[in-house]
């Protein structure tokens, strides 16, 4: 498990442009979608323990759970592949065929597709369900949806270790989330002179900051308070695009030559960019942004971007 097994090196690199400059804050981003072009940003972080306390306990076999342009699913068919795993995809809705570039890859990779109603899959978290789950695919290791579990936690408090060696200081560190995982491993490795920041990609998630609480808690009863989940930069609600969302993303890409995608990290960026126009960040503020991947999950909303920006 070679690829696992060396913390990646990836820059921090500046962002030196006037809209951080005139505000007197500096960003820094985390470019953790270098890592590797199939096991890229927090995912390699979140299967790193998964796969390796898999391997350790003899299964060779994993399940997990995601929706149908999963970067999650993606990244463990290839993983999958790579290191002598089975893998068995629960996909949230029916079987549309043919698949679209994610499914495809990761079938191609070997993954194997149970396909759930949203109403089935709203158990994915249920013991009962995941037990059904269990008795069907034995002998198996099950990873819930995106990976969030406290192996990924320990994973994702590694991204901390990495930045803290290139820039000892900083006062924000943002991510995007999705289950929060990895903002919970995050919060509990970083300082607590850093706040964390989070922007949702769901709305109307009620209950996912108690989730979070609850995650950092199980991995670790400090009592970390220097973290905030934003929630009104999800442009609609998860994977949902708008011209605002789309137009910035062109812009910052023209701007800065980094790509985003448009599921988490390009609604984490266009939430920066109005907070710094809020002056939520005082000047003089070292702002660390992870760029977290997923970049997959571009293919599949190309058309549609391309249509909002004619
Ligand atoms: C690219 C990308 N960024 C961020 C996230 C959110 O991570 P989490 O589910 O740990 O909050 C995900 C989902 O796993 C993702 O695929």
């Amino acid at each position: 498990m070679d690829l696992l097994d060396h913390s990646p090196d990836t820059p921090l690199q500046k962002v030196d442009h006037p809209l951080f400059q005139q505000q007197g804050v500096e960003l820094y981003i985390k470019r953790e979608d270098l890592i590797h072009p199939l096991i890229s940003g927090n995912k390699w972080y979140k299967l790193k323990h998964n796969l390796q306390y898999a391997k350790q306990q003899g299964f060779s076999r994993l399940v997990s759970f995601g929706g149908a342009f999963s970067n999650h699913l993606h990244a463990l068919a290839f993983a999958g592949q790579q290191f002598g795993f089975e893998t068995i995809g629960i996909v949230r809705g029916e079987l549309i065929q043919p698949f679209n570039p994610t499914l495809a890859d990761a079938q191609q990779w070997g993954m194997q597709f149970e396909f759930l109603s949203r109403a089935a899959y709203r158990c994915r978290h249920d013991a009962e369900f995941v037990a059904q789950l269990v008795e069907k695919y034995e002998p198996c290791f099950v990873i819930p949806e995106g990976g969030a579990n406290q192996w990924a936690l320990k994973g994702c408090a590694d991204i901390v270790a990495g930045i803290d060696q290139q820039l000892p200081e900083y006062d924000y560190l943002c991510l995007p989330c999705g289950t929060g995982a990895t903002l919970a491993g995050v919060t509990a490795a970083a300082s607590h002179n850093t706040k964390v920041l989070g922007f949702s990609a769901l709305k109307g998630a009620v209950s996912l900051g108690d989730e979070i609480s609850n995650m950092i808690f199980e991995f670790s009863p400090d009592n970390f308070t220097q973290w905030q989940l934003l929630d009104e930069f999800h442009c609609g609600g998860f994977a949902k695009l708008s011209p605002q969302l789309v137009t910035f993303m062109r812009w910052w890409q023209q701007q800065t030559g980094i790509e985003l995608d448009p599921v988490y990290t390009g609604k984490m960026m266009m939430g920066l960019c109005e907070l710094l126009k809020r002056d939520y960040f005082p000047a003089g503020s070292k702002i660390v942004a992870v760029h977290t991947g997923g970049m997959q999950g571009v293919r599949g909303m190309q058309e549609q971007m391309e249509r909002m920006l004619a």
